[in-house]
């Protein structure tokens, strides 16, 4: 379980997070969502102590991240998967040694050991046979597919995904859902996702989260977000923008397409 209580984060004179409270729960997958800049990535940055809270805590399995020695935040990060917004991959390393990183550094297997790890999580991430491939010869959802592939090597608990399928085409984004759905039903884990992506958060989500302002304006489940009658969340949902489209361009302001028929 991950519980963020009262979380409060400010940069400089910059508030970020005034009082973030969630509960994700065993098994589930957790889907944050809001705009941009409203503070997503630095509300999961806390779960693996990338950054310590002003205010407020987070707990996993009961530990406040904030409170572990340097050992135990070692341990607890051993079992969270973090895959990040901007797929991070070593480029003068190969895809292999790539996934086995986090798998060298704990020290904890053999390299045949490590060797089968690698080839079971690139088969589950669909990128078998890429191993000695290098990262530049990659396309971006390829990429991120490695980058799954790596957070997976470690067989965590948890996982925390940070705009999995931003930048990636409907179908390559189908596909990346599709794994997280697999990695989730073959092991097990519980999961936080945050995506602008809604096609994304009603297929992988079990519960979505809007942040707004600082806070968490809805949860619920993915049936209860769609549902919402908060008109913040649905002006999220639908993805309209915050400005009236009558402001933006007077009726006939648009010109008809080159070679239109009238
Ligand atoms: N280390 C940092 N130092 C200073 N400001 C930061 C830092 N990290 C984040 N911020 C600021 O905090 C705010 C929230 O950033 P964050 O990256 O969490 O947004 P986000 O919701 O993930 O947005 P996006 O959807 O664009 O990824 C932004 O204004 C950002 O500039
Ligand atoms: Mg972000």
């Amino acid at each position: 379980m991950i519980e963020f209580r009262g979380l409060e984060k400010a940069f400089g004179a910059k508030v970020v997070l005034r009082g973030v409270s969630l509960t994700v729960r065993d098994g589930e997958t957790m889907v944050i969502i809001g705009g941009s800049g409203t503070g997503k990535s630095v509300t999961i940055k806390h779960v693996v102590g990338l950054l310590e809270p002003d205010a407020g805590t987070v707990a996993v399995d009961g530990q406040v991240v904030s409170e572990l020695r340097r050992r135990e935040l070692t341990a607890l990060r051993a079992t969270v998967g973090y895959v990040f917004q901007f797929a991070a991959l070593f480029d003068s390393m190969t895809i292999a040694d790539n996934v086995a990183f986090g798998l060298r550094r704990s020290g904890a297997m053999s390299e045949e050991q490590i060797r089968e790890r690698v080839t079971e999580s690139l088969r589950l991430v669909e990128m078998a046979g890429t191993e000695r491939t290098m990262p530049a010869e990659l396309s971006g959802g390829m990429r991120k597919r490695v980058g799954l592939a790596r957070a997976i090597a470690l067989r965590p608990k948890y996982l925390l995904y940070d705009e999995p399928t931003t930048g990636l085409d409907p179908v390559t984004s189908a596909v990346i859902d599709e794994l997280m759905i697999r990695t989730r039903e073959a092991l097990g884990v519980t999961s936080i996702v945050i995506t602008h992506d809604m096609r994304s958060a009603y297929r992988v989500g079990d519960r979505i989260a809007m942040l707004y302002e600082g806070r968490i304006r809805q949860e619920g489940t993915v049936a209860e977000i769609q549902q919402s009658t908060d008109p913040i969340v649905r002006q999220f949902i639908e993805g309209r923008p915050s400005v009236r489209a009558e402001d933006v361009a007077a009726p006939g302001a648009v010109p008809a397409a080159e070679g239109s028929q009238p």
